[in-house]
């Protein structure tokens, strides 16, 4: 096992810097960028680059064979969204090692599917769960305890216990926001379980911030930055990365969907799963799979209940 101390440049000021920055983890090291550490840490960026080779090295970062990521891909947990049609739709239910993202008008479920899968992680596998604990990091201010003891109490399960097991953080600006999904290396750090992450909204507060065209590279960057940060934390610990976003009316669409979703091609790009959210007749929630690597597109219907998401 390599310490952060072992690594040259690195002493023992410079090593709880990093340690405080979220940078404990040999392999979250080895995957930064110099230009992410140096901010991060207020280091130099030559500095910063020695740091991360010798991480690397360390962590033998190299090619690695199909095989290798088949194994990996073993590895891979699947959350019930408590709709076991939404759950066949993406391929079994909500995946680690991935950013699945949801989006849809207000009222179409965004916020719902997040407080099922909160508590719906902490399940045991033969259940649905990954047996874990979740972040949820909240920056509409519309989480709801309540919400969730409804739905613990459908599973049948201690209402206390999992509340303890969400760690929530609210985030009234979209640095916050930033600084949250930093911090929580930390928490994982001291022993914490977490094998999802919630961001509801990913978008509301980059979108209010950054207003007018000239902004708008800005905003992506950071986007960017903040997907980076998430992606890295569902690679490094095999967690589920899940992430609500809104839509924005296209008056120009003559074909196809008359919304889109806000964060442009960043995105788009980050998230492996994009589900699409609807409303539809008589309390029906319609989800529609848009993009995913290796499943075809398709629909699925669920319901939100008292207990939560159900068929
Ligand atoms: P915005 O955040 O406004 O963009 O919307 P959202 O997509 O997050 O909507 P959300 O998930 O909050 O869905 C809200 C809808 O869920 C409500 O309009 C209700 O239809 C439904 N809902 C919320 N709580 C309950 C509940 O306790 N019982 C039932 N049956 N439905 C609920
Ligand atoms: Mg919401």
């Amino acid at each position: 096992m390599v310490e952060l101390e072992d690594l040259p440049n690195v002493g023992e000021k410079t090593a709880e810097k990093l340690r405080d920055a979220g940078f404990g983890d040999m392999m979250r090291l080895a995957t930064a960028t110099a230009k992410e550490l140096s901010v991060k840490v207020e280091i130099g960026e030559g500095v910063a680059e020695k740091v991360i080779e010798a991480a690397r090295k360390a962590e033998q970062i190299d090619f690695e064979t199909a095989l290798d990521v088949m194994e990996r891909r073993k590895d891979v947990g699947r959350i019930t969204s408590g709709s076991s049609g939404l759950d066949e739709l993406i391929g079994g239910g909500i995946e680690t090692q991935a950013i699945t993202e949801v989006f849809g008008e207000f009222g179409s479920g965004k916020s719902q599917i997040s407080h099922e899968i909160a508590v719906s992680v902490q399940l045991t596998p033969d259940k649905g769960g990954l047996d874990g604990e979740c972040v949820f990091i909240d920056t509409e201010n519309t989480f709801r305890p309540e919400r969730i003891r409804q739905i613990a109490e459908g599973f049948d399960m201690d209402v206390e216990e999992v509340l303890q097991k969400i760690h929530i953080a609210r985030a009234f600006n979209s640095s916050h926001q930033i600084l949250m999904a930093d911090k929580i290396n930390e928490l994982i750090q001291r022993g914490v379980n977490i094998r999802l992450v919630i961001v509801d909204s990913l978008t509301a507060h980059f979108r209010a911030e950054y207003v007018g065209r000239e902004t708008l590279a800005t905003r992506q960057q950071k986007l960017n930055q903040h997907l980076h940060t998430l992606q890295n934390i569902a690679n490094t610990y095999n967690s589920a990365v899940f992430v609500t976003n809104q839509v924005q009316a296209r008056p120009d669409a003559f074909f196809g969907s008359p919304t889109k979703a806000i964060g442009g091609h960043v995105l788009g790009h980050a998230a492996t799963y994009r589900i699409w959210l609807k409303k539809g007749l008589a309390g029906k929630r319609i989800a529609r799979l848009v993009d995913s690597p290796h499943l075809p597109e398709g629909e699925a219907v669920f319901k939100i209940v008292t207990e939560g998401i159900t068929d």
